[in-house]
């Protein structure tokens, strides 16, 4: 039996290589000090393939069109299997997204982004800042999968936030869209992001540059010289470190699976145009300080929006990018690296800053949004009639008939505004609506007109006050 086994090993060996690939794998040196917080990176792989199990085991059961998809996914709920299936899924790529954020911040904060003994690991530290991108990527477009009122106030939320960047706003949310509102198109656009285009890029630009960096193996021996040169213990990667990675990955695993069972994976109703009527949502964790910067003032106009939704992030991730290349100083203690240190700090207090606000904000504003009744409507003013006929003429000339219809002329994109009047009798409400559809109707998608002038913001206010 020896012999077979050894001739079956040799066998494949000979063929494969895999068992040298392995060695290599496993070889090097690792410091001891601070090895615990060293094992999120593995547990990250770990989550990757529990996803890529669990997702197409899913998406076996799931129908990517508005019609059927929720139905689907409540069958998967039925099942227990499908229930605790979909369960992973959800609660994994959650932890995935925290894991990723918290992997990189170790990475800068232990300056793990730059060169030891002159060999570079920028590449394991760029692998990671895509990491978190993809990871939130693959969030934001699972998320409009299961079709419901969630799910597409939300897709609404993200291409309304798309679509004020300048210039290139309009174009932005086309692509988000697949066409001018969410629909039939936006979910296959998204479905076919989630489990094909995305999955790619993640080998593509995550997994083979770390397989290759791995494989390389010198780097470890290389810091094994510098580390023993500061005086610091180490051990040999196997089998103490992989071990350990082994450890923290399975408990991860074991939280995650405890939550599949035992906490509800968010469904909400179906997204029909009934249940979607007055709805509001909640925006989700992983986005909360990016609507929380939107409600700050000037941040809160179309005009200066995008600072905080579209340069303020490429700022940041631009700089993380470059910081192996435009870092040059040599220390590796936080201590020794003022620049870093409050480049660091700013970060991470902005955040948690970010998430206190929007706690405050989100806590006292959506309950009282949905509040059945609302608050009392104040007595209108009556509108003069020259005010309400200019109001007419631009209505018609700034298109908005291709989407409304009053009295049964013009456009389905958007509600019928024959009673217009009556639903929001507020001329402060039209207006503000107008600069800024979305701060009134969250998940708007009408185009926002700020870009006209106050007198005849007040002419379309008061021509749609007075269509009762
Ligand atoms: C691209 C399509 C589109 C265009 C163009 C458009 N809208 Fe809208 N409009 C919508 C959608 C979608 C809604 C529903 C979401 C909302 O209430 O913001 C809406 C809602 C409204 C509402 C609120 C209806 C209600 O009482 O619930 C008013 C009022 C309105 N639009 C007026 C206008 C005016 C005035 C214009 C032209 C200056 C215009 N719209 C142009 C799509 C559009």
């Amino acid at each position: 039996v020896r012999r077979l086994q050894r001739g079956v090993a040799a066998w494949i060996e000979d063929r494969t290589g895999i068992g040298y690939l392995w060695r290599r794998m496993v070889s090097g040196t690792n410091p001891t000090q601070g090895a615990w917080l060293r094992t999120t990176g593995v547990t990250c792989l770990v989550l990757i393939l529990v996803e890529c199990i669990t997702g197409p085991i899913l998406s076996v059961y799931y129908t990517p069109s508005p019609n059927a998809a929720y139905r689907t996914i409540e069958a998967i709920e039925q099942n227990p299997l499908g229930h605790f299936l979909r369960g992973l899924h959800h609660w994994a790529s959650a932890t995935l997204i925290i894991l990723a954020f918290l992997t990189v911040a170790r990475m800068f904060f232990t300056a793990e982004y730059k060169a030891v003994d002159g060999r570079r690991r920028d590449i394991v530290w760029i692998a990671a800042i895509v990491l978190t991108q993809l990871s939130l990527v693959f969030q934001l477009t699972g998320h409009v999968l299961p079709w419901d009122t969630n799910a597409v106030k939300t897709a609404d939320v993200e291409a309304g936030i798309g679509g004020n960047v300048w210039v290139f706003g309009p174009i932005i949310k086309r692509l988000i869209l697949g066409s001018a509102s969410t629909g039939a198109a936006t979910l296959s656009r998204w479905h076919g992001l989630h489990v094909g285009l995305l999955p790619l890029l993640l080998i593509a630009l995550v997994g083979l540059p770390l397989l290759a960096h791995r494989l390389r193996g010198e780097d470890k021996v290389a810091e094994v010289r510098s580390d023993s040169a500061e005086g610091l213990a180490t051990e040999p990667y196997y089998p103490y470190h992989l071990a350990r990675e082994m450890v923290v990955a399975l408990v991860v695993f074991l939280v995650v699976a405890g939550m599949a069972i035992l906490v509800r994976t968010p469904l909400e109703k179906e997204a029909t145009a009934a249940n979607l009527e007055g709805y509001t949502a909640m925006s989700e964790w992983y986005v909360l300080p990016l609507h929380a910067l939107t409600l700050i003032p000037p941040f809160n106009t179309v005009k200066f929006e995008p600072i905080v939704t579209f340069l303020l992030p490429m700022a940041l991730f631009g700089v993380l990018f470059a910081l192996p290349f435009i870092d040059r100083n040599p220390a590796r203690s936080i201590r020794r690296r003022p620049a870093a240190a409050a480049f660091g700090a700013l970060t991470v207090f902005g955040l948690v800053g970010l998430y206190g606000f929007a706690y405050l904000t989100e806590k006292e504003h959506v309950p009282a949004a949905n509040a059945p009744g609302g608050p009392a409507v104040p007595a209108a003013a009556v509108p003069s009639a020259a005010s309400v006929a200019a109001g007419e003429k631009l209505y018609k000339a700034q298109g908005c008939d291709a989407c409304h219809s009053i009295g049964g002329k013009g456009g389905q994109g958007g509600p019928d505004l024959s009673h217009a009047g009556t639903q929001h009798p507020e001329h402060a409400w039209q207006v503000a609506h107008l600069k800024k559809p979305d701060s009134k109707v969250p998940g708007s998608t009408m185009p926002a007109y700020g870009q006209l002038k106050p007198a005849e913001l007040d002419a379309l206010a008061d021509y749609m006050q007075s269509l009762k």
